[in-house]
C-alpha cells in the first residue's frame, strides 16, 4: 500500500506526538512540553515534520542563533516502523533548505557515541566528527559533535521545497 508522507513546518498542533515521540525515543533526554512549545514559537528555529494525514511521523528541530551562521540541531526523529525509508534525509535536506533561505550554511549537532544508526546517518549526510564531550548526557556517555557546510546551491526549481508530499511503502 502506498501512504503520501507530507513535509511541512511544524504547527503547535504537533506538540502532543513530539512531545510523545520525545519520551518514546528519547527517554533520558527528552524534551518536555514546554520546551517544545517554546521551541515551535521561536523566531529562530527551522522546525520540520513529516507527516501522513495527522500523524507525525518525524520531526526535525534546529535553532539558530542571532549574529550567527550555524544552526544547531536540537533534536530529530523518525518513527521507528517508519526508519530507513528515507523519510530523516527528506527531513534534512528541507532543513537545510529552510537555512539556506535564511543565509545560514553550517550546522552542529551532537550524538551519542553509541547510536550507530544515528551516526551513520548524519556522516552519509555529509557530516563530520570535530570533537567529542564525555558524560554529556544524564546516563554518563559522550557525545559527539559534529558539523556540515551547506555548499548545495538553491535549485532554481526549489520555489518551496519545504511544503511537498512524497509517496512510500507503507510499513507492515
Ligand atoms: C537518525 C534517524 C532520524 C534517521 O532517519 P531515517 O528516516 O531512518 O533515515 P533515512 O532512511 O533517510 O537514512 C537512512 C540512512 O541512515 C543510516 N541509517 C539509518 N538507520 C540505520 C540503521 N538502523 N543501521 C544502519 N544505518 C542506518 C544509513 O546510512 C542509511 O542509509 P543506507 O540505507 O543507504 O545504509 C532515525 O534513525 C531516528 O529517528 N533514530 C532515533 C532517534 C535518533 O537517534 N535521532 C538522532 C539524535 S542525534
Amino acid at each position: 500500500m502506498i501512504e503520501i508522507i507530507r513535509y511541512r513546518r511544524a504547527s503547535i498542533e504537533d506538540i502532543s506526538q513530539i512531545e510523545e515521540m520525545e519520551e518514546l525515543y528519547f527517554p533520558t533526554e527528552a524534551f518536555g512540553r514546554r520546551q517544545i512549545r517554546y521551541l515551535l514559537q521561536s523566531p529562530n528555529a527551522v522546525t520540520l515534520v513529516a507527516c501522513s494525514d495527522s500523524k507525525v511521523l518525524g520531526y526535525v528541530i534546529g535553532v539558530g542563533r542571532r549574529g550567527s551562521p550555524t544552526v544547531r540541531i536540537y533534536t530529530f526523529c523518525v518513527r521507528e516502523d517508519y526508519r530507513q525509508k528515507g523519510i530523516g534525509t527528506s527531513l534534512l535536506q528541507r532543513l537545510e533548505w529552510e537555512c539556506q533561505k535564511m543565509g545560514l550554511h553550517h550546522l552542529i549537532l551532537e550524538v551519542g557515541d553509541y547510536n550507530l544508526p544515528a551516526i551513520k546517518f548524519y556522516t552519509k549526510n555529509g557530516f563530520v566528527e570535530f570533537s567529542r564531550i564525555p558524560e554529556y548526557y544524564r546516563n554518563g556517555t559522550t557525545a559527539i559533535r559534529m558539523k556540515k557546510t551547506i555548499t548545495q546551491p538553491l535549485g532554481a526549481n526549489d520555489s518551496e521545497l519545504t511544503e511537498t508530499t512524497e509517496r512510500y511503502k507503507k510499513p507492515r
